[in-house]
């Protein structure tokens, strides 16, 4: 079991494939993107799969997302899935994408054994997206948001960020858009987590601000707290109706107390916490041959040492040395 000193148990693994995008969001990464682990240094395909299954077998772990940077963009991620799906006890397996190259894929992670995947899209306006992604692939997103919902990768979940000035209008229109397709929307606050540090606390649009604009619109109720559990996105019912609305406030209010993450990067650190400044190499223990016993070992006592909190409001608060897209989102 993956236990930290505040009881808290991991049962989540977030695993990176790749640190690479094919997106350059704002609040992630500059223009010219970043500069990219080498090859030598990822994880092989092989690799990641004896961690997962270390991980499942021998520390309780029962869910395993991939993510990114664009985890599409890893060749081996169907494979990689395949093999993960086929762990005993089987895990359950999602993907957080930027959706780019879906469309092709969609059917091909169902039958591999994906569960689900959640996608990231903050606006609606091809313009707009341009403007925020640096990349005119809004059509992309689109038809591949409708593959993994046509393929059954459902609950296909949808994740925005909302950034002054930008995209900040359009909460409702997201939300009614999502209702329409059958998505279930989730806004991020902005965090403190992109290559450039240019984020600022009083720059982003809170949950309080998003709640606000949704109820121009609509009603929402406030889910039972019982059925939020661990999960990030707290969730409100729409209009009455099965149709959900999340807010993942990273910011403004933590879940840290529920945590029950574990991340992996895509070049085999162990990661506690997004926020965390502190990394364990799991990549350099299994190059020097240990066993998955001593592998396992290493991992538990890296989340002993997890810390209480994110940290952020803290005012000697420093930003991890790696940006979010070398984390894992
Ligand atoms: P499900 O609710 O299980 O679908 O997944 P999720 O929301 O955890 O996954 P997703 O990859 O879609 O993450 C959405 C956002 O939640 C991430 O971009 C982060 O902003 C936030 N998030 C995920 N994990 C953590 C975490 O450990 N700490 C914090 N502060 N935020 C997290
Ligand atoms: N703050 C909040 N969310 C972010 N994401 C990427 N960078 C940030 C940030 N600095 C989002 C992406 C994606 C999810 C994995 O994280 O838009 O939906
Ligand atoms: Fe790529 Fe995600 Fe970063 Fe956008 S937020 S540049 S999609 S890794």
């Amino acid at each position: 079991m993956l236990i930290d000193t505040y009881g808290r148990v991991a049962t989540d693994l977030r695993v990176s494939l790749t640190d690479r995008c094919n997106l350059r969001c704002t609040y992630c990464m500059p223009e010219e993107g970043l500069r990219w682990l080498a090859k030598p240094d990822l994880l092989s395909d092989e690799e990641i799969v004896r961690l997962v299954r270390v991980a499942v077998t021998r520390l309780g772990v029962t869910e395993v997302r991939f993510t990114g940077g664009e985890p599409l963009l890893r060749p081996g991620l169907v494979s990689v899935v395949e093999r993960c799906a086929a762990l005993e006890p089987r895990p359950r397996t999602s993907l957080t994408t930027n959706g780019i190259g879906l469309k092709r894929t969609a059917a091909a992670l169902k039958a591999a054994g994906l569960d689900r995947v959640n996608v990231s899209l903050d606006t609606l306006r091809p313009d707009v997206f341009r403007t925020l992604t640096r990349r005119d692939r809004h059509q992309d997103v689109l038809d591949g948001l409708a593959a993994a919902h046509e393929a059954g990768l459902t609950p296909v979940k949808v994740n925005s960020v909302l950034m002054p000035g930008l995209n900040d209008d359009e909460a409702p229109d997201l939300l009614a858009w999502a209702v329409d397709l059958g998505y279930e929307l989730r806004f991020i606050e902005q965090m403190p987590l992109d290559a450039q540090h240019g984020w600022k606390r009083d720059g982003m649009i809170t949950a309080v601000d998003i709640l606000a604009s949704l109820r121009t619109r609509f009603t929402l109720t406030a889910e039972d707290e019982d059925a939020r559990g661990s999960a990030p996105a707290e969730r409100w019912n729409v209009d009455g109706g099965p149709h959900r609305v999340g807010v993942i406030a990273s910011v403004t209010r933590p879940f840290c107390r529920a945590c029950d993450r574990t991340r992996l990067t895509a070049d085999g650190q162990v990661r506690t916490c997004l926020f965390a400044r502190e990394e364990t190499d799991l990549r350099g223990a299994l190059r020097s041959g240990a066993s998955d016993e001593e592998i396992a070992g290493i991992w538990k006592t890296a989340m002993w040492g997890k810390k209480a909190g994110s940290g952020l409001d803290d005012p000697a608060f420093l930003q991890p040395d790696r940006p979010m897209s070398a984390i894992g989102g």
